[in-house]
């Protein structure tokens, strides 16, 4: 191996806010070698209220302070809102960045359904745009597809997660699950990346009958295949092993809560 052959540049995973950490982790554990960076984009949490057209706007100068900033050699939206609302436009501004989206796993719960009914949970603005609908048009045409947006559940995530406890936890999922089943679904996608974060529980207050989907293997599969195109030749192969970065956006100094959560995932805390 020659030196020339190493790409150290980091991958960067961003989010509202705390969304990029579980995508990130599981990047991580499989990819060691490479520099991780998680942004969270607390000046603008959450994004799911907002309109398409600021979203495109907040993410456009967002990225360019981050390629500023870190210089990444790949952006992943671990973000189903800003995915669905400004993954072209990034893509279209930044065209020497290979940006990865966030797709809803649509597709395998669909495949998987046998009531033909599938819940998706997201964000406002996830729910409303019509690309759940292209989905399950695409891979389950007979498939009645019931979203759900479920920004309380964001802000919980946002603020409690790393406070609360597993009691705490399963309490704030449950309600979310029963519409699922009021509505006879047998699988739930998590279409919101903070929701994540709580999968554990999603999956025990959907027991043996709901099955629970999600992307996180698909997106580090797909920033993998970036990686790996060419011989490899953005990959970094230098034995990296600085904690990866949680490097978060705004202003005003950062609450204690950040230290908190940056200690529970073993990141350094970095700015944006
Ligand atoms: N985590 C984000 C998503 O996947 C957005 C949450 C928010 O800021 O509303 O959609």
């Amino acid at each position: 191996m020659i030196l020339s052959d190493m790409d150290a540049r980091p991958v960067l995973f961003m989010d509202s806010g705390i969304g990029s950490l579980p995508y990130g982790v599981f990047f991580h554990n499989a990819n060691k070698d490479e520099t991780l960076i998680c942004a969270a984009d607390r000046a603008h949490f959450p994004y799911g209220p907002k309109p398409r057209e600021a979203l495109i706007e907040l993410l456009s100068v967002l990225t360019e302070k981050l390629i500023d900033r870190y210089n990444p050699k790949i952006l992943a939206l671990a973000c189903n809102t800003a995915s669905v609302s400004a993954l072209k436009a990034l893509r279209e501004q930044f065209p020497r960045l290979p940006i990865v989206g966030t797709v809803p796993a649509v597709k395998p719960a669909v495949q998987a359904s046998l009531t033909r009914r599938v819940g998706v949970l997201g964000t406002e603005r996830t729910i409303e745009d019509p690309y759940i609908a292209e989905l399950a048009a695409r891979y389950g045409p007979d498939c009645e597809i019931t979203g759900i947006a479920a920004p309380s559940l964001v802000e919980f995530v946002e603020r409690r997660f790393a406070l609360a406890d597993s009691t705490e936890r399963l309490l704030a999922v449950k309600p979310w699950v029963e519409k699922f089943r009021e509505a006879g679904a047998d699988a739930v996608v998590l279409g919101c990346t903070h929701f994540l974060l709580l999968l554990e529980e999603f999956k025990t207050a959907a027991g043996e009958t709901m099955g629970v989907y999600d992307s996180l293997e698909g997106v580090s599969r797909r920033v993998e295949s970036f990686l790996d195109a060419e011989g490899g030749k953005l990959r970094s192969r230098c034995g990296n092993r600085a904690p990866p970065v949680l490097a978060v956006s705004g202003e005003a100094p950062l609450e204690p809560y950040w230290t908190l959560l940056a200690d529970f995932f073993g990141f350094s805390l970095g700015r944006i």
